[in-house]
């Protein structure tokens, strides 16, 4: 090759990328990656609205807990009837329940999982032993966590109690008594 048309296939490699038609496939792209960057904003949006929407039915421990509590009360009475299947059932749900707390809320999960874990070996070892003794013992020690737990989340005004006197009605571990309203009177006279 000559130096005549070396520098001209030099010149060329230059002025290569500002050719016209090197400039127009940059601008399709430019457009083509513009319009992919506004779909993809648009389903952020989109995206942000819906994540929005299920942080407000997203469940939380007090959603929670009136079917933790209903477990609870089932397994109080199967036990009492020797019914050890059931009160297995039951047990084992509350367990996993306890696992769905953490996913739910790891603070309170872990508190909940502290509080629990010596009472569900209490409970488990009386129900393998089939033993309505140790099993109401377990109960009656399992009730002074869940009560301290409560305290120790703020809400001690819930207060459960084995001493329920209509057998299977839901929830009524609950123990109501006589009680003041809790924070300030808001409505206007
Ligand atoms: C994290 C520790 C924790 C433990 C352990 C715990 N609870 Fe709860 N419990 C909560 C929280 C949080 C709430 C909701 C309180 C609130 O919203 O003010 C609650 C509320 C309740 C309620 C009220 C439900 C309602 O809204 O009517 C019941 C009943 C209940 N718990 C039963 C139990 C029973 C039974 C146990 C033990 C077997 C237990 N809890 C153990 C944290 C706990």
């Amino acid at each position: 090759m000559n130096s005549k048309s070396c520098t001209l296939l030099l010149a060329l490699a230059v002025l290569l990328p500002f050719s016209p038609a090197m400039a127009d496939s940059d601008s399709k792209e430019i457009q083509a990656l513009t319009k992919e960057v506004r779909a993809l904003r648009a389903e952020v949006a989109k995206l942000r609205k819906s994540v929005a929407s299920l942080q407000v039915i997203r469940p939380t421990l007090t959603t929670l807990m009136p079917d933790f509590a209903e477990r609870f009360h089932i397994m109080h009475y199967a036990g009492e009837a020797g019914d050890w299947a059931v009160a297995t059932h039951e047990f084992l749900e509350m367990q996993r329940m306890v696992g769905v707390a953490s996913a739910i809320d790891p603070e309170k999960g872990a508190l909940m999982k502290g509080f629990m874990t010596g009472s569900f070996n209490k409970i488990n070892a009386a129900i393998e032993h089939e033993d309505p003794k140790s099993f109401i013992k377990a109960l009656t020690d399992t009730v002074k966590n869940c009560n301290a737990c409560h305290t120790a989340v703020g809400s001690g005004f819930i207060v459960i109690t084995l001493d329920v006197d209509e057998s299977l009605s839901m929830r009524h571990p609950h123990q109501l008594t006589r009680s003041k309203m809790m924070g300030q009177h808001m409505h206007k006279h």
